[in-house]
């Protein structure tokens, strides 16, 4: 440990995790770049895969591929079973009621687009209302405006504190008779900042308005139960879990996907096709036309797999010390401002520093090992907001460990030496 960091507290290990043992499992982190031991803090963009999900991928390509389905063979009959035997892993991971509910899709961003393409174009009309919040991702701003521009309908929005957090006293007078669906994110992607979702569906759904959540940062972090949560739609990435990339889902309440209609037309979301008519598949392959990332879906379950072998809530724990100690070691740096203090943090460091620009501070941290993402973070309103045109973002994983935290902290002081 450095000079500079002894007085602060380190962190301490919840009972059991062994964070040295955790990156064994980890192959990508072990390695140099730019000769320096790689300090990877840039999960929130995406996480690094576990050794076991690399092996579930070469698996199914070595033995098993196939179309799902579809096939009478021996192949096919595997692949339908470990790709269905992923929706039901992922089912029982979200404590959906039943895998009819459970979607694959790309990503979170597709799960939306789904969800506005089928319910928002069914359901919103002229004059209608949206309501999303301040933080909010851009893929969960632009689909949104995207149908409100085609309907005339109106997008609302939750304001943010100083802080990073929702303030909720506006919440109520954002939701009337035209609100037709409030979207908003579980932990914000920029920020960090956990919001009150519980309270966001129970109010919203009071005045019978369905909630759609977006849980992409979430899922990595914390247990996530949608019927606890009684949300009407959930979406997350499978990349930022540990999972590959290119696989997502979208969970929905079987009442409003039984009433959607389709988003894609091709092969498996049909029961019978003619020139006169088409009838849809059952849920949810109404919602799945086309060749599936079958091997995404089998990579995704195995990571989910991992992560519950680890426990969710010792994850959770971890980054929060980790999070905690790396607030601390920020915060000493002279003319460093961090932007996103909310009361409840995910492992999000966002900051800027005086007279560096985040990207040169980003290029000069990557000289020194250390992986961050620098710039808007795929949230431009949130930059607005701070007044800030881009944030340098430290994001933490169950692998990181407290040395990491200090050599972010080293670098950067070094980074402010070097345009001192
Ligand atoms: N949404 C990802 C991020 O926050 C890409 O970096």
């Amino acid at each position: 440990m450095s000079a500079t960091t002894r007085a602060f507290r380190i962190p301490v290990n919840p009972a059991g995790w062994d964070a040295e043992r955790i990156r064994k499992d980890f192959p990508a982190l072990h390695q140099e770049v730019h000769g320096k031991p790689l300090v990877y803090l840039d999960n929130a963009a995406t996480s690094q895969k576990p050794q076991v999900v690399i092996d579930a991928l070469t698996a199914y390509y070595t033995r098993d591929n196939a179309n799902v389905h579809r096939g009478v063979h021996v192949l096919s009959e595997r692949a339908t079973d470990a790709y269905e035997g992923a929706r039901e892993r992922i089912r029982r991971h979200l404590n959906a009621a039943s895998t009819r509910e459970i979607v694959f899709v790309r990503q979170a961003t597709e799960a939306i687009n789904l969800v506005m393409a089928s319910f928002g174009r069914t359901v919103v009309g002229a004059g209608d209302e949206i309501v999303i919040s301040a933080i909010e991702h851009h893929a969960n701003i632009v689909p949104w405006q995207m149908l409100c521009q085609e309907k005339g309908a109106r997008l609302k929005v939750l304001p943010v504190d100083d802080r990073g957090d929702l303030i909720m006293d506006e919440y109520p007078r954002l939701l009337g008779p035209r609100t037709r669906l409030v979207a908003i994110t579980q932990v914000s992607n920029a920020l960090g900042t956990i919001t009150p979702i519980k309270e966001i569906i129970e109010v919203a759904h009071r005045l019978n308005i369905p909630v759609l959540v977006d849980g992409a940062q979430a899922v990595p972090h914390q247990a996530v139960d949608v019927r606890e949560l009684d949300c009407d739609f959930y979406v997350f990435s499978g990349h930022k879990a540990y999972g590959p990339t290119g696989i997502g889902v979208l969970y929905g309440k079987e009442s409003w996907l039984e009433r959607m209609p389709p988003y894609q037309g091709g092969g498996d979301m049909i029961k019978m096709v003619s020139f006169e008519k088409t009838i849809y598949n059952d849920l949810p392959y109404k919602f799945e036309a086309g060749t599936p990332h079958i091997a995404g879906a089998i990579g995704l379950a195995t990571a989910l797999d991992y992560l519950d072998g680890l426990g969710l809530d010792a994850v959770g724990a971890w980054e929060h010390e980790l999070l905690v100690y790396g607030t601390e070691l920020l915060q000493a740096v002279p003319g460093l401002r961090l932007i996103g203090t909310a009361r409840r943090k995910a492992g999000v460091l966002s900051f800027v520093l005086d007279g560096v620009h985040a990207h040169d501070l980003g290029t000069i941290l990557d000289q020194h090992g250390v992986a961050v993402r620098a710039g808007h973070h795929c949230a431009m309103p949130v930059m607005d907001r701070f007044g800030v045109p881009a944030t340098v973002r430290a994001s933490l994983g169950l692998y990181n460990t407290p040395g990491e935290v200090e050599a972010l902290s080293s670098a950067v002081r070094t980074a402010q030496e070097i345009f001192a």
